[in-house]
């Protein structure tokens, strides 16, 4: 009998792409400041946008191989509690020690984000919540308020127009 194949996970491929495209993107705007690299910032941003369009036929093969939501959720519940408790407080310690003040805030910022997330997340999943909501996102630190959005950001002060209506 023929062994059957390995499933590839092409996910991989796809933060690959994004990563890179982003990166691309990022140099693209340096070089663009120098004169004499004009045409190096012009390419970059060419293979950024080429890139992106791989990222969008990555997500369309992957749209019709995904698994269980369930799974997905329980995972995605797992690495927010990581993200929260381990991984954002480890990076924002290590940018503070290293002189990055600025950096080592917004890391902070996301492990609360990341919190938030997973309160959500379990409020949802453990039927609390289980009527969809309004849900607004700061635009700045990319919490989310839920019902309404607040006079100030909980997490970054931003100010109730910084928030926008999840549609
Ligand atoms: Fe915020």
């Amino acid at each position: 009998m023929e062994k059957k194949p390995e499933p590839v996970d092409v996910s991989t491929a796809f933060a690959l792409e994004a990563a890179s495209a982003a990166r691309n993107r990022l140099y693209s705007a340096v070089l663009k400041r120098k004169k004499s690299a004009a045409a190096l910032a012009h390419l970059l941003t060419a293979i950024a946008d080429s890139e992106e369009t791989h990222t969008r036929r990555i997500l369309m093969h992957m749209r019709g191989k995904l698994g269980e939501p369930q799974k997905h959720i329980e995972m995605l519940t797992r690495s927010k509690y990581e993200a929260y408790a381990r991984q954002y407080p480890q990076i924002a310690d290590r940018l503070e020690k290293s002189g990055s003040k600025t950096a080592a805030e917004a890391f902070e910022q996301f492990g609360e984000v990341a919190k938030n997330h997973y309160d959500l997340l379990i409020a949802v999943t453990g039927g609390k919540s289980a009527t969809p909501t309004d849900y607004f996102v700061c635009g700045v630190c990319g919490y989310i308020a839920t019902g309404e959005a607040p006079a100030k950001c909980p997490v970054c002060g931003a100010v109730t127009s910084k928030f926008r209506l999840v549609a």
